[in-house]
């Protein structure tokens, strides 16, 4: 299998042809949405909410991510691997990101890596760039920047969807390969997508960016609770693993499991 490489997803922009993203953590994800031909893997700093049990991707550290980097690196053969950089590990310096950032490609074997934010990060950017490591970029709802957002809503309605195509442009200018567009206007979104001649990649962005993005249990129905409207569910995984897990256990009371099928002769 020919490995996705960065060039690979530039052309498809340039052929009109969408590409696909999911996040993943683990061996398993890795492997299944690899072999479902999924074009990017990424190691989000949602895994603080989707792995680890906190609240919000702000707690998440390079360390505590290291490992999930390290796992899918090691389980995905054709899709590309990107890693995003948690927050703290890169706002503070062109030098600071770099230094994280190659963290992230020495011992998390990652293939590239994605922070968030527009101009504030352009030389952050372009330092990261400079050294050899491709950079995804993150306009938007930004998660990291939830507590200044005034939590979750959509970014760049009216005079300020502007301001996010600036951004992109800036992000294109530093160097970056790809930007992910979450939560903006299905319009703006259309509008950066054709501006733009490196890929968009949409969560909650209509319809017309290069591809998309969803974290991988809300696709697949894992996750319990309210979801985004920009989530669509092609799987009840929470429901099947609760009904799978019912039943072993029912069996393990009742005595059913196991029998002498699963067990070994003398
Ligand atoms: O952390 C994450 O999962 C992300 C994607 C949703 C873009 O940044
Ligand atoms: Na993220």
């Amino acid at each position: 299998v020919r490995r996705v490489r960065v060039h690979h997803l530039q052309q498809m922009k340039e052929r009109g042809e969408r590409f696909t993203m999911l996040t993943a953590y683990d061996q398993m994800a890795a492997e299944i949405f690899d072999e479902a031909g999924i074009d990017v893997l990424l190691i989000g700093d949602s895994a603080a909410n989707n792995v680890l049990g906190y609240e919000t991707t702000v707690p998440i550290t390079l360390d505590e991510m290291l490992p999930m980097v390290r796992a899918v690196a090691r389980s995905a053969r054709r899709p590309l691997v990107v890693a995003d950089l948690p927050f703290g590990s890169y706002q503070s310096s062109p030098q600071q990101a770099l230094a994280s950032a190659t963290r992230m490609m020495k011992e998390g074997l990652a293939h590239a890596v994605k922070f968030e934010g527009g101009r504030p990060v352009a030389a952050h950017v372009e330092a990261v760039v400079n050294a050899g490591i491709p950079v995804m970029g993150h306009l938007g709802f930004t998660p990291q920047s939830e507590h200044a957002l005034g939590g979750y809503r959509v970014q760049g309605r009216g005079d300020q969807g502007d301001q996010i195509v600036k951004d992109a442009c800036a992000l294109q200018d530093a160097g970056a390969f790809s930007v992910v567009l979450e939560m903006v206007p299905a319009t703006v979104a259309a509008q950066i997508t054709e501006v733009l001649h490196i890929p968009t990649i949409g969560i909650g962005a209509g319809p017309d960016c290069d591809a998309q993005v969803l974290v991988w249990q809300d696709m697949a129905g894992l996750r319990g609770g309210k979801m985004g409207r920009f989530v669509k569910q092609y799987a009840d995984l929470r429901g099947e693993l609760l009904r799978a897990a019912q039943d072993y256990a029912g069996e393990v009371r009742s005595g059913a499991f196991p029998t002498a099928a699963q067990s070994f002769e003398a």
